[in-house]
């Protein structure tokens, strides 16, 4: 069995610096999606894993460190900033086996057939060319390798975009509800995940299907929360005729508010899928 040398026993020391800047691992968003991977991706000691959008890198050290110094966790994201954090990460961990890669997932270069295990948290809806990032996995995984991905699903956040249709026909905006329904349809289905897989070389073996909700105590709580902002709010202001971008986002926020009262609260249903597949 592989070992680094001696079990360390030292105490950690939390007053140490930096340290309660690392202490937070992960974003909240990614650990009900993280958690399942966690919970079924094969653990070996030797084994070479792939984590494709690793951004901060919660899951590649969960790897690194559940694996042990004899396995290998290659963390692939262009994303400088997620990077040097997750440099730091390891820097403070002390940890050997992680390898990181800067750049985008469909130019890795690695030896044919040398990874095991390929994994992806949230990974694919962000990919340019998901298609692309596939067919290279294909290349550099053994036969039998088993990836797993999660991702959000068409249908994520429903109640929102209910709000927010509703909002656009009020204000006299028809001709933008077309903008908001492709961005609706871009997320992922399951079907289009398993279609992915299928045609660059693996084989689906399972499906899980789950769904969260995220909570909100107003429409102005919802639309100024931090990871809303970074994650949706762009998306969400280009729905609006331009120029009337602040005008739009007042009404919603009064409709949402409006649905706030009524039920108590908003909550937005966040679909998930979960796909373990094999390389064919
Ligand atoms: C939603 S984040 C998920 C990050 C991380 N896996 C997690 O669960 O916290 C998506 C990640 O994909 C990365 N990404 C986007 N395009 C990529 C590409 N072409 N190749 C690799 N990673 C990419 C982004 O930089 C970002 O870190």
């Amino acid at each position: 069995m592989p070992r680094a040398g001696p079990i360390d026993l030292a105490p950690v020391d939390f007053g140490a610096p930096g340290f309660g800047d690392l202490y937070d691992e992960l974003p909240l968003w990614s650990a009900p999606f993280g958690l399942w991977i966690l919970d079924r991706v094969p653990l070996s000691p030797t084994q070479t894993v792939l984590d494709l959008g690793s951004g901060t890198g919660f899951l590649a050290i969960e790897l690194a460190e559940r694996c042990g110094p004899g396995a290998t966790v290659i963390a692939v994201d262009p994303w400088h900033e997620a990077m040097q954090r997750l440099q730091r990460k390891i820097a403070q961990r002390g940890l050997g086996n992680i390898r990181l890669l800067e750049q985008d997932a469909a130019a890795i270069e690695l030896p044919d057939a040398s990874v095991d295990v390929i994994v992806s948290n949230l990974g694919v809806n962000n990919f340019d060319d998901p298609a692309r990032v596939v067919r290279r996995c294909a290349r550099l995984a053994r036969r039998g390798a088993q990836l797993l991905l999660t991702t959000n699903l068409v249908g994520h956040m429903a109640e929102f975009y209910e709000v927010y249709r509703a909002v656009l026909l009020q204000t006299g905006q028809a001709d933008r509800l077309p903008l908001l329904e492709a961005h609706v349809a871009h997320r992922a289905t399951v079907d289009s995940l398993s279609a992915l897989l299928e045609t660059g070389g693996f084989e689906i073996e399972a499906v899980e299907r789950g769904s969260f909700r995220l909570r909100y105590a107003t429409g102005a709580a919802l639309l100024s929360h931090h990871f809303v902002r970074l994650g949706f709010l762009q998306a969400w202001k280009n729905f609006a005729t331009p120029g009337r971008e602040a005008e739009t986002f007042a009404a919603l926020e009064s409709a949402l508010n409006g649905e706030a009262e009524r039920r108590g609260e908003l909550a937005l249903t966040i679909p998930t899928a979960g796909v373990q597949a094999r390389r064919r």
